[in-house]
């Protein structure tokens, strides 16, 4: 390197610059001939701590050793190259530090020559600070010259100088941080050994410290350069990510559960959503989104699946997009295979089980990268407004804790036992506690928990046999494959098969009101009100017999959303009573189940849902023209 940097003697006048500094330069010392000198501070060379150095001079040859002097057969720890002229050498050390906040220590060696201003003066500087070591020189005398820097007599750097006829010195440096381990020499930021089957890996790090350090697990190399990971694990609220850290979700947004950013990128998302209590919340479904292509697969509840929003029918397999979608009676698998990396993604109804494998390096977020990150770091802005409101319920008398807890520690018994060293079961213990505890133990809700064990357990290599016998649950299956429910809605499986319950949330802002569904709506000649099948089951109330006041006039029941909609307008009004004056058309009707909608008397068995709304007149007079809706909400109205 040629440079014409300041002269090195100006370290010396930076020490006492420095206010609230404590610099100390040692006595000076000439020498010239080979001497044992004393740093007055500790000084690191490759990863070894000396106090002591040699300096070797011979015709030939000037060395700088630390562990006794220059000898090729000793194969010591060195800096040497050839003579360069000298009448005497002159040593000094110098230590700096300042509020302990930062600390140096130099040790000089300089050619007397320095001060005839001729240039042709010889040093070195050994330099050791809180950031960094390093050995400089600086050459004045022309020509080529070149030091090596000797660990155990192996060359592991190079100070090299081609000093020009016209440049008046040259400098070079090295650094010389870095880690031993079994003699050899590692740079700092590299690994020293690494063990793709067990993934340890000892590394020498940034700080030139050695570590041993787990490596991510889909850094866990095979032989083509394809890194496989474990699984991350979503099953209820719990999120137990790739490094089994347990983290869980209690509200009802959705989440990143990983993206890889860069390169080809895609997206794993999940939506969380109550079911009979407002503060437990579950993995309702999962989606696999391509930024490249913008492709949105939505794996839903009861085994659907969903395309870009369109419901796609699968009954075993199909490819869309370059993603591949298998169905089993176990559930529904999506999975992305590029030349090195997939990504697959499975679903059950209550449990979703994440499982990517890439190059190494690949840089991956999301709550199965960290489950612990904040949480408004990893939500996804496919969340509904208002999602992260937190509620509270009552707690539910007929859980028994510690019968659960001792349910949820057989993941330590046989048979899982046998892949206990393969996936630790802790945090799938403390998630299975964690909601058996405050959620009641219905809708198979308990078999979740193992069945999420096993299935990561197998995604490892591993497998717990016909595991199911033994916690008292069926073979691995979908939750609810025949049963699909509406988005406010939820499936529930009793002793009678599976039925769709509405979600606590959504019953009880219902029942705060008592309304039965949406409120009324009017139009200048129509008015329509839709009720929720299941307020109206939770009430016993058969929807199929209900009518308006005249009684051919039936809802209609929206096989999607599960709302029943009953409709009538000014030519055929069911029975209603219209009014209107100069601003107001006024619409109300009723729904019963009584054969005779005029009889006032009103059986204790039987419904009577009264009902009205009003459309604002449009002002035949007015500037801007415009058309209102206003509805009255359906009241207290539900007699029985
Ligand atoms: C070397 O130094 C010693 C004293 O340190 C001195 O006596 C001797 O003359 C010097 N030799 C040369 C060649 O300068
Ligand atoms: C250097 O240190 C060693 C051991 O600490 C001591 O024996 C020796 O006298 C010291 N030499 C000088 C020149 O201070
Ligand atoms: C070093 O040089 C001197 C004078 O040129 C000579 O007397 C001496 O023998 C040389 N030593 C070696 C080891 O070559
Ligand atoms: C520089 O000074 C040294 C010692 O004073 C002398 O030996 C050398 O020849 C001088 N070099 C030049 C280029 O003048
Ligand atoms: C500098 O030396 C001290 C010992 O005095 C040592 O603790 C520190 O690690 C060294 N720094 C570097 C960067 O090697
Ligand atoms: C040193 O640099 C000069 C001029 O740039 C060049 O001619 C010469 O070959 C170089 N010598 C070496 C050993 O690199
Ligand atoms: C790294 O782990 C191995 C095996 O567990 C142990 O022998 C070694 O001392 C550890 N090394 C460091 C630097 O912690
Ligand atoms: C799915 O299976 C049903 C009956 O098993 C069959 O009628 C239907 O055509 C199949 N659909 C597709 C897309 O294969
Ligand atoms: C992975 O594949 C992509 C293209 O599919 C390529 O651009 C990239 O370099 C590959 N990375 C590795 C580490 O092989
Ligand atoms: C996970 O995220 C938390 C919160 O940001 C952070 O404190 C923690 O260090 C992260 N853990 C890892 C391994 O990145
Ligand atoms: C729920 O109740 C607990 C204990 O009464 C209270 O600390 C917490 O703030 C409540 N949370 C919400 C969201 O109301
Ligand atoms: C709860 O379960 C434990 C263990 O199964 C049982 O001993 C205890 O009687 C149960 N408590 C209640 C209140 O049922």
């Amino acid at each position: 390197m040629t440079s014409s940097m300041l002269r090195p003697l100006i370290y010396l006048s930076v020490l006492s610059l420095l206010a609230g500094a404590a610099a100390q330069i040692y006595e000076q010392q000439t020498i010239n001939a080979s001497s044992v000198l004393n740093s007055s501070c500790p000084f690191t060379f490759y990863g070894r701590t000396y106090q002591q150095i040699y300096v070797t001079i011979s015709n030939d040859t000037f060395a700088i050793c630390f562990n006794g002097f220059y000898d090729p057969q000793t194969r010591g720890d060195c800096i040497v190259g050839p003579q360069f002229p000298f009448n005497q050498i002159t040593f000094y050390t110098a230590s700096y530090s300042y509020n302990y906040y930062y600390y140096y220590c130099y040790m000089v060696l300089y050619t007397s020559d320095y001060y005839n201003y001729n240039f042709s003066y010889t040093q070195f500087v050994l330099y050791n600070s809180t950031t960094g070591a390093s050995v400089s020189f600086y050459e004045g005398n022309k020509g080529s010259w070149v030091y090596d820097v000797q660990v155990n007599g192996v060359t592991v750097d190079k100070l090299n100088i081609n000093n020009s006829a016209t440049s008046y010195y040259s400098y070079a440096s090295v650094d010389i941080r870095g880690c031993r381990h079994s003699g050899v020499v590692y740079k700092p930021g590299t690994a020293v050994t690494s063990d793709p089957t067990t993934c340890y890996s000892l590394i020498c790090d940034t700080s030139a410290v050695l570590r041993n350090v787990t490596c991510d697990p889909w850094e866990r190399c095979q032989g083509n350069g394809i890194c496989a990971s474990t699984a991350c694990t979503v099953t209820g609220p719990a999120v137990i990510d790739f490094y089994g850290r347990l983290g869980s979700i209690q509200d009802r947004c959705t989440y990143s559960l990983l993206s890889r950013l860069s390169g080809p990128s895609f997206q794993v998302l999940a939506n969380f959503q109550e079911r009979r209590r407002k503060d437990v919340s579950f993995v309702d479904s999962v989606a696999l989104v391509l930024s490249g292509s913008g492709l949105f697969i939505n794996l839903g509840q009861g085994g659907t699946v969903q395309v870009n929003g369109a419901p796609l029918a699968l009954n075993s397999s199909a490819l869309v997009g370059g993603v591949e979608l298998f169905k089993d009676q176990s559930g529904v698998t999506a999975r992305l295979s590029l030349s090195n990396y997939t990504v697959s993604v499975f679903f059950n109804g209550y449990t979703a089980q994440i499982h990517t494998a890439g190059p190494a390096g690949s840089p991956l977020s999301g709550l199965c990268r960290n489950s612990s990150v904040s949480l408004s770091e990893v939500r996804s802005a496919y969340s509904a407004s208002g999602c992260e409101v937190l509620y509270n319920d009552t707690a539910d008398s007929s859980v028994n804790c510690s019968a659960e807890m001792q349910r949820c520690n057989l993941l330590r018994a046989s048979p899982f036992a046998s892949c206990n060293d393969l996936v630790d079961p802790q945090p799938y213990i403390s998630a299975c506690v964690a909601t058996m505890c405050r959620y009641p133990s219905v809708d198979e809700l308990r078999c979740q928990f193992p069945q999420a064990y096993a299935g990561a357990c197998s995604l490892r290599g591993g497998g717990a046999g016909s595991w199911w016998g033994a916690v008292g649950c069926a073979s691995p299956q979908a939750y609810c494959p025949d049963r699909l429910c509406s988005s406010h809605e939820f499936c529930a499986r009793g002793a009678g098969g599976s039925v769709c319950l509405c979600r606590a949330l959504f019953a009880a802002s219902h029942s705060s009101t008592g309304a039965l569904g949406a409120p009324a709506v009017c139009s200048s000649n129509a008015a329509s009100i839709a009720l929720a099948r299941c307020l109206l089951e939770e009430r016993n109330i058969s929807y199929s017999a209900l009518h308006l006041r005249d009684g051919r006039c039936r809802g209609r029941m929206d096989e999607q959303t599960h709302m029943l909609t009953f409709s009538f307008d000014t030519s055929n009004t069911c029975g209603a009573v219209i009014t209107s004056n100069d601003s107001y058309v006024t619409y109300s009707n009723a729904i019963t189940d009584q054969d005779n909608s005029s009889d006032v008397i009103v059986r204790h068995d039987q419904v009577y849902i009264d009902f009205s709304c009003y459309y604002t007149q449009p002002q035949i007079r007015s500037i801007s023209f415009r058309v209102k809706t206003k509805c009255v909400r359906l009241s207290d109205a539900l007699k029985w």
